[in-house]
């Protein structure tokens, strides 16, 4: 390619998204960042200039929930560079708590963050990329996409939505040469643990209240032990060269023996392994 390669990141103030941002960068890519809260943009940039590609980042103000922003955004980045490359739908946060006692409100906020996000984002892209005829939409999915746990229904099921729309716009964009992935990690060491954690909702006479109490200390122990993050950064990095990738790369702490023994197990076995894990 002759020219610079744009790719569009969503969430990246921290995590996954601010490593891929930088990391796209690296690789030549011009990259336009979104982010909810453009004065959260101060680790993006100060980690883009220690290693000298500042320049190759636009941060812009991106909420994924706001439709017009969105169209906005990506209607502006094409006037701006003329193609789009890559979409990167990261975008999100896990809500924890049990299924009784989250409001209808919660269960909205994460399927508007985490699902119809991504729908609106990827939406937004595709009249370009099937006309030009290339593309990558990267989708950062879950291993909570392949296997619900206690504790984290919302989440589970807002990621699992994720794979069924991944699986069918991968279909349809199979004959306009547009490349669909799902990144699935497993657990990571970002923010995503303690912006969740802190929200989770009970009260001390809750009847899930030793459950939840086991979820937590499940989830406080993976978010200690848990790796480096750059690992699904350097993924995206190297998906986004393949000319054609798999629909599915699971990484990180525990994801492949979890989906192996999903799918190689009876169900009540896999239940008591999740079941003892939590204890
Ligand atoms: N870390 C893990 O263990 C793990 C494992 C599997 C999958 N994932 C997935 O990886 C993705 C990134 O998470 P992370 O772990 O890197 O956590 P993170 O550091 O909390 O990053 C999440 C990013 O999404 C942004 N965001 C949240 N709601 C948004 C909205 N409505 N519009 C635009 N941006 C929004 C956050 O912005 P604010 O700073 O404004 O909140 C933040 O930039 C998520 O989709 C998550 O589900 C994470």
């Amino acid at each position: 390619m002759d020219r610079e390669p744009v790719a569009l990141i969503t969430g990246t103030s921290s995590g996954f998204g601010m490593l891929t941002a930088v990391k796209l960068a690296q690789l030549g890519y011009r990259v336009v960042a979104g982010m909810r809260n453009i004065n959260d943009k101060g680790m993006l940039l100060e980690r883009a200039r220690r290693v000298g590609v500042e320049a190759s980042i636009e941060v812009v103000r991106l909420d994924v929930t706001d439709e017009e922003t969105v169209e906005r955004v990506v209607a502006d980045a094409l006037t701006r560079y003329g193609e789009l490359d890559v979409l990167v739908n990261n975008a999100g946060f896990a809500l924890g708590g049990f299924i009784e006692e989250l409001s209808m409100d919660d269960w909205r906020r994460q399927m508007e963050t985490n699902f119809f996000g991504l729908v609106a984002m990827t939406k937004a892209v595709l009249p370009h990329m099937r006309v030009r005829g290339s593309g990558t939409i990267v989708n950062i999915g879950s291993v909570s996409g392949r296997a619900g746990f206690p504790g984290y229904a919302p989440y589970a099921a807002s990621k699992f939505a994720v794979e069924g729309f991944s699986e069918s716009l991968r279909h349809e964009m199979a004959p306009y040469g547009v490349n669909v992935v799902l990144v699935e990690p497993g657990a990571y060491k970002t923010p995503i643990w303690s912006k969740g954690l802190a929200h989770i909702r009970t009260s001390a006479d809750s009847p899930y209240a030793n459950t939840l109490q086991n979820v937590l200390n499940y989830s406080e122990r993976a978010a200690r032990t848990a790796p480096d993050p750059q690992q699904v950064a350097d993924l995206v990095g190297r998906l986004v060269r393949v000319r054609a990738p798999r629909l599915r790369y699971a990484l990180g702490q525990g994801a492949k023996p979890m989906l192996w023994a999903k799918a190689l197990l009876p169900w009540k076995w896999f239940e008591r392994i999740i079941r003892m894990a939590l204890k």
